[in-house]
């Protein structure tokens, strides 16, 4: 008794001690502070970082003990609006004193801060790293003793090298110390880890010649994997809290030009992802192809606005994936899962044949897109099935909840969509804007059926520029089995038991629609 008392009291002692946050340098020639914000954590000012619509700071910290975050407009001015504060579900009470927004957090959050006529300011906090490797030692590949330059003046080879030498032993880590490393592709080996500290940085040149080619889309032109796994490998992990910067919009104006996807577990078993930040992509930032058994979770991807087809994390042809606790910002997007057809365009350097999509979990994912937030779709060559969005959070899109069915004819199946907030759905990506759109669509690609979908404990706050859909194109391409349970439309506190008060318009080649709720 005792004993367990004086523990408690030793263990609470260290908790209070061992308290802390901590943020990440910024390489100054690439990324400058934010011009309009400034954060103060606890009485420090935090390091934030300007960039296109949206300025953004990370910091890690630990949970439990309220701590005090300021947000100031850098101008003086004095906040005359209470800021909108995302996800609005979260418990947290704000006020204004003078040019500054006060609040406190005991959790970690991503968070979107938007004062009114202002851009929006992303709070990204993480949790302590409870796994941070030592830079040297026994099993650890130090990228600078590999001749990795971090001062970023040219493409540099020294993270590959350390990466091959690290892979003669299995289990390794390869480990990126702070700093600007400007690299062509990176090959990550089997049975390593990439280790990636606070504060480093790995660019993308935008220059095409310091890349491989290896596929053409019809629309883009030329493209690459920029850092993608060995095939037919495993345990491969990539982890810490430093920054993927694929350099997109540079990558996009250039000429010639070659777009990237940033990060591609491909061919792969039991892939790990956590903590990092991905931003400015050129293409799709992080897509899983063909992978095994994958876990991503803290993740931060922040790509622009002005450059197109950037979606955030896409699932393609895998099993077993769990995103978890993620925000994607990207003008397409957000989180999607997909099939397509053997070689063609994006697909010409797949590992396998092309297999099928089971068992992806997106869960507690933030999503702010002028795309769709959440999506199967719009390849559905093989089939798709199981695929479940929950506890996630839509800041806006064009469409919240999507399966959109427009190539292949296999079917896409099992998909759940539950604990839902939708705060803004607005715009209308390909003619679609609603907060539901599960819809089959006759592109003279091929349709297939939509079956058993479930669409449980939503709140859909805006309803979007269209009504919503729930349509198939025929009798054998039908949308078969949708149960709604608790789906509570705009400000309505009582939970919607038919279509009309979902919004739902297009009702075509539907069937077995149920209304389930439990409140
Ligand atoms: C912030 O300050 C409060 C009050 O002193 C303390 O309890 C808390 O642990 C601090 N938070 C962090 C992350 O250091
Ligand atoms: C990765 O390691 C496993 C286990 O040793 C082995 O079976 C597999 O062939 C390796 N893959 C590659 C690409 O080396
Ligand atoms: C994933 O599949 C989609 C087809 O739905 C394709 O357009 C995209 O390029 C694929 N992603 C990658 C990285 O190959
Ligand atoms: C609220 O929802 C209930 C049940 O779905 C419905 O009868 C009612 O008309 C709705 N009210 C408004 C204002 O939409």
């Amino acid at each position: 008794m005792v004993r367990s008392t004086l523990l408690l009291a030793a263990l609470s002692a260290i908790s209070l001690v061992s308290a802390k946050w901590v943020d990440y340098d910024r390489p100054e020639d690439i990324y400058a502070k934010s011009g309009m914000y400034s954060v103060k954590v606890n009485g420090t000012y935090a390091k934030t970082v300007s960039y296109n619509q949206y300025d953004y700071l990370h910091i890690s910290m630990s949970e439990g003990p309220s701590t005090e975050f300021r947000v100031a407009a850098v101008d003086g001015q004095k906040i005359t609006e209470q800021p909108v504060i995302s996800p609005k579900q979260l418990p947290i009470v704000s006020r204004i004193e003078g040019n500054e927004l006060i609040f406190s957090l005991k959790k970690v959050h991503y968070l979107i801060i938007k004062f009114k006529d202002k851009k929006e300011l992303i709070i990204a906090i993480d949790p302590l790293e409870t796994d941070v490797p030592p830079s040297k030692g026994d099993g650890i590949f130090n990228v600078l003793d590999y001749g990795a330059d971090n001062k970023g003046k040219g493409v540099t080879t020294g993270i590959q090298k350390a990466m091959d030498a690290a892979a003669k032993k299995p289990g390794s880590i390869v480990y990126v110390p702070p700093g600007l490393y400007l690299i062509g592709n990176l090959m990550l080996r089997n049975r390593t880890s990439l280790y990636l500290a606070g504060g480093s940085v790995l660019r993308n040149t935008a220059k095409k010649s310091d890349y491989k080619v290896l596929w053409t889309k019809s629309d883009l032109g030329d493209g690459t994997w920029w850092i993608q796994t060995e095939f037919d490998s495993q345990d491969i992990k990539v982890y810490g809290r430093g920054t993927l910067d694929g350099n997109g919009k540079a990558s996009v104006g250039a000429s010639p030009k070659l777009v990237a996807d940033i990060l591609v577990p491909v061919g792969t078993t039991n892939f790990k992802c956590d903590g990092i930040l991905v931003r400015d992509s050129s293409f799709w930032a992080v897509s899983l192809i063909q992978v095994t058994d994958a876990t991503i979770t803290n993740i931060k991807i922040f790509d622009r606005f002005d450059v197109k087809q950037n979606d955030g994390i896409d699932v393609n042809e895998s099993t077993k994936v769990r995103v978890r606790r993620a925000i994607a910002v990207a003008n397409d997007d957000s989180f999607s899962t997909k099939t397509w057809p053997q070689d063609v365009g994006t697909t010409v350097p797949y590992p396998y044949p092309p297999r099928p999509l089971r068992d992806v979990i997106f869960d507690d994912c933030f999503a702010w897109t002028y795309c769709y937030a959440f999506k199967v779709g719009q390849g559905v060559y093989q089939e798709q099935d199981g695929v479940t969005f929950k506890n996630g959070v839509v800041y806006r899109a064009g469409v919240g909840l999507g399966i959109h069915h427009l190539f292949g004819t296999a079917a896409a199946k099992n998909v759940r969509f539950e604990n839902m907030d939708l705060e803004r759905v607005e715009g209308e990506p390909g003619g679609t804007g609603a907060w539901l759109a599960v819809f089959v669509h006759d592109n003279g690609k091929g349709v297939g059926p939509i079956q058993n979908v479930y669409v449980k404990n939503i709140r859909a706050r805006k309803l979007g520029k269209y009504q919503a859909k729930l349509a198939g194109v025929d009798e054998k391409s039908m949308v078969d089995t949708v149960t709604f349970s608790d789906v509570f439309m705009l400000e309505n506190k009582t939970a919607a038991t038919n279509l009309d008060q979902l919004n739902v318009k297009w009702r075509q080649f539907s069937k077995n629609i149920k209304f389930d709720n439990t409140k």
